[in-house]
């Protein structure tokens, strides 16, 4: 079957929007780290963590990229009523935060930490509204590199705005290089869409999520692929949209719809927080993990998110694209299969990408590209206009195209 890719037309006016974006210096390129939640929820320690931290580094995902080390909800006992101030579950890290910050120092990687925007937390610990300032003092001490706020047990959306933006300059007079991660899906759902994080976000946060929290499985996917796809632009360096933890390895999905998340997150430039135990992955989710040229396109210094280009009629090939480091046009393209059977997919990239504003003035009578295969690591030769691939179901060819002169 041959999807009639040519028919749509979808117009993307991939540009480098200059979005005034919160002014700490961090989050050049989408940030690249591990998160707690996805598989071990509430059930952290002290010794998960060391695991974690070392196997970063030994599993090789430090050497491609992987940097933060997060914890999510559930590290603390509550707050001090004396000194007002976040206490860490002694019972969960007997050791405190700052010898924890230390060993995770230690490794060459960097220390995330979480709190909420509303009186507690999703999971009923301490909030931060009215605390904003003592507890950006208390992160800066234990030297955290990243903070993630949620926004669970809020009401009062402009209140709940109003703690986020109390955070941001909060974490900006400490004077600490805190990466702000602002987890923002049910505040933006319960806003209708008014307001939407991309719109006020990118001044106050480095990170901030756009839909609701990620699940391990295919249809939830492409839930958020789809609410992603029209809104990249936003995205630029110092500010990202963030489409959740990576579930890549966790088990729900085949390794090629793992393939097709990673790509997809790559391209998109979503943040990479890997959710998985990477104490025991497979070799295959390993390697999905540090393909290091689709990994150099989420990290490409142009910084460019990546937008859907071209859907097919009946909707189960999509396109997306973005311009990466290389000659004038030089592009970075996902083909992606939703459908649960293998597709032959010709890509006319004469037209999709060259004569809609991608990069450079329309070039006739026809363009020639070098191709190259970035799963494979391989060179697949040149193309005039058009480029044709077989791909498995569920499955994506990653490619990059380098206009030849
Ligand atoms: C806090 O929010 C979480 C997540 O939405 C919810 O499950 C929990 O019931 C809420 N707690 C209270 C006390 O409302
Ligand atoms: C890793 O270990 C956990 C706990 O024993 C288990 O539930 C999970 O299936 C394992 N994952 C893999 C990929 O082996
Ligand atoms: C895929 O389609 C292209 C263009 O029509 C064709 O040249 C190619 O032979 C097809 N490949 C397969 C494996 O069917
Ligand atoms: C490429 O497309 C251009 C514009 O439609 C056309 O003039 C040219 O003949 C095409 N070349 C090939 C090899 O298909």
């Amino acid at each position: 079957m041959r999807p009639a890719l040519a028919i749509i037309a979808c117009v993307a006016a991939l540009s480098a929007t200059t979005v005034s974006a919160l002014n700490n210096g961090l989050a050049k390129t989408p940030p690249m780290g591990w998160s707690s939640w996805n598989t071990f929820e509430c059930d952290i320690s002290e010794t998960l963590i060391h695991q974690i931290a070392d196997t970063m580094v030994s599993s090789g995902l430090a050497k491609a990229g992987f940097q933060y080390i997060n914890l999510d909800d559930c590290w603390m006992s509550g707050r001090d009523p004396t000194t007002g101030r976040l206490v860490p579950d002694a019972t969960k890290f007997p050791s405190g935060m700052s010898a924890l910050s230390e060993y995770i120092h230690s490794k060459g990687l960097k220390f995330g930490m979480y709190v909420s925007a509303g009186d507690i937390t999703c999971m009923g610990f301490a909030g931060t509204k009215g605390h904003e300032q003592i507890d950006a003092e208390t992160l800066a001490e234990w030297n955290v590199d990243y903070l993630k706020m949620d926004c669970c047990n809020q009401t009062d959306l402009v209140e709940a705005h109003g703690v986020y933006v109390a955070m941001s300059d909060a974490l900006l007079s400490t004077r600490h290089d805190i990466l702000f991660s602002c987890d923002t899906d049910e505040l933006l759902m319960r806003m209708n869409n008014h307001e939407a994080p991309w719109d006020w976000a990118p001044g106050r946060c480095n990170v901030a999520r756009i839909w609701l929290d990620i699940k391990d499985n295919w249809p939830n996917l492409m839930d958020i692929v789809d609410h992603a796809s029209n809104v990249m632009y936003a995205s630029g360096p110092g500010y990202w949209n963030d489409l959740d933890i990576l579930t890549v390895g966790m088990g729900g999905q085949t390794d090629a719809q793992y393939r097709s998340h990673f790509s997809l997150w790559c391209l998109l430039g979503s943040p990479l927080l890997l959710g998985n135990d990477i104490r025991n992955m497979t070799l295959a989710t390993l390697n999905i993990l540090t393909a290091t040229e689709v990994i150099a396109v989420s990290q490409d210094p142009l910084a460019i998110a990546g937008e859907r280009i071209r859907t097919s009629i009946d909707g189960t090939m999509q396109v997306f694209a973005r311009p990466v480091e290389g000659p004038p046009g030089t592009a970075a393209v996902v083909l992606f299969n939703r459908a649960a059977v293998a597709q032959n997919v010709t890509f006319d990239f004469y037209n999709d990408l060259y004569q809609n504003n991608f990069c450079c003035p329309p070039r006739t009578p026809a363009i020639t590209v070098a191709v190259r295969d970035l799963w494979q690591r391989q060179d697949l030769g040149t193309a005039v206009n058009t480029t044709s691939f077989v791909i498995p179901a569920h499955d994506v060819v990653m490619v990059k195209l380098t206009p030849i002169a």
